[in-house]
């Protein structure tokens, strides 16, 4: 059996490039006593894999050099040693960015297959993206009935989760930035966002202004540098912010300078940084709120899905630039 497999061959200075990955092909051996072996059918592309491409103290460890990237995936066990994972199962894993994932059964959890439900959801709505977003809203920045909300990335994974779910809780204004015009009228159209802006147009300090004219209570950053600055600016007392990710600053060497920090103290505002890991116990409380929300129709979503796994870094890199709305994944 022949596993195709991405391996970081070199670690990226800036923008990765074709020249730091690498496809191998793997013979797998026979299965050992207590292995299965699964036939991946999603693939998950998420931006923090870019940091486990640098060297370095991180919250996840460094993707090791000549060897497969890991990462979530969803599939089907075709070939087993435990009775817990017969051939047939719904899994998910950690063992991505290959086609075929072999190791020991508790490296595997089953997954129930809900009719109508595509497995690709456990990697988005059902999955890490939108218990990030759930998260953050409700243990970090404690959205409460009224709040004027804004979300940066808003036309991403976790972004069109995290319009959805402050409005569901109460949120009365949600604004949101994205980079093209057509993800911008997507936030209001399909999303449900008040207002929303294209930060490529420039001056993020004053569209935010324009879109909440009476400031934000919370503000879920997907994105930092210049967001985070003008979030900071836009704050009423006591904003809270739920601070998840900065991918504008992935790709760069060194942080950026943040303007406004005199307002966390004058406005008195709450700024928390996390990381899903520290919070996964939260998991079933999500399962069941999600399920609930996407039962009663209450949860829209979009997948941006790039086929074969010859595409898998194609797909990735398209991520990083924006070539996605929802959650980008990979369809083996
Ligand atoms: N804390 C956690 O545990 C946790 C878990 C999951 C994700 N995250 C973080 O959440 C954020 C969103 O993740 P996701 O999986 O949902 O990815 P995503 O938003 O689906 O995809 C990444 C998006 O980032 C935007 N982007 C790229 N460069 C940018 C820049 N310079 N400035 C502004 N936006 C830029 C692009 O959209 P545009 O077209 O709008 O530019 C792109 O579509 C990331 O920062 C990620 O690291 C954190």
């Amino acid at each position: 059996m022949i596993s195709t497999q991405w391996h970081l061959a070199s670690r990226p200075t800036g923008e990765p490039t074709s020249e730091n990955v690498v496809k191998v092909e793997v013979e797998l051996p026979e299965l050992t006593a207590g292995d299965v072996r699964v036939r991946n059918t999603f693939l998950s592309v998420d931006p923090y894999m870019r940091g486990r491409m640098n060297e370095g103290r991180s919250y996840v460890a460094p993707y090791a050099l000549n060897e497969a990237m890991g990462g979530a995936a969803v599939g089907e066990v075709i070939e087993s040693t435990v009775d817990s994972l017969p051939v047939g199962t719904l899994v998910q894993h950690q063992l991505g960015w290959r086609d075929i994932s072999q190791a020991p059964a508790g490296q595997f959890s089953a997954l129930p297959i809900v009719p109508g439900v595509s497995p690709s959801l456990f990697l988005s709505v059902l999955g890490l993206t939108g218990i990030t977003a759930w998260t953050g809203l409700t243990q970090i920045a404690h959205v409460k009935e009224g709040d004027t909300v804004f979300v940066s990335g808003a036309a991403g994974g976790v972004g069109t989760m995290v319009g959805q779910i402050a409005r569901l809780l109460g949120a009365s204004r949600v604004v949101g930035s994205a980079g093209s015009a057509e993800k911008v009228e997507l936030l209001t159209s399909k999303y449900g966002y008040d207002a929303a802006f294209n930060y490529r147009d420039g001056d993020i300090a004053g569209q935010l202004k324009a879109a909440a004219p009476d400031g934000i209570d919370v503000y879920f950053d997907n994105v930092g540098g210049e967001h985070l600055s003008a979030a900071l600016g836009a704050f009423n007392d006591g904003g809270r912010a739920a601070i998840c990710g900065a991918i504008s600053l992935y790709n760069a060497n060194g942080g950026s300078g943040i303007r406004n920090s005199q307002n966390i103290v004058t406005r008195g505002l709450t700024l928390k940084g996390f990381t899903m890991g520290n919070y996964y116990f939260l998991a079933p409380q999500f399962a069941e709120v999600m399920r609930g929300w996407l039962t009663d129709g209450k949860i829209a979503y979009d997948e941006t899905i790039t086929d074969g796994i010859d595409n898998a870094f194609t797909a990735f890199l398209g991520m990083m630039n924006g070539k996605n709305v929802g959650k980008a994944v990979v369809r083996l």
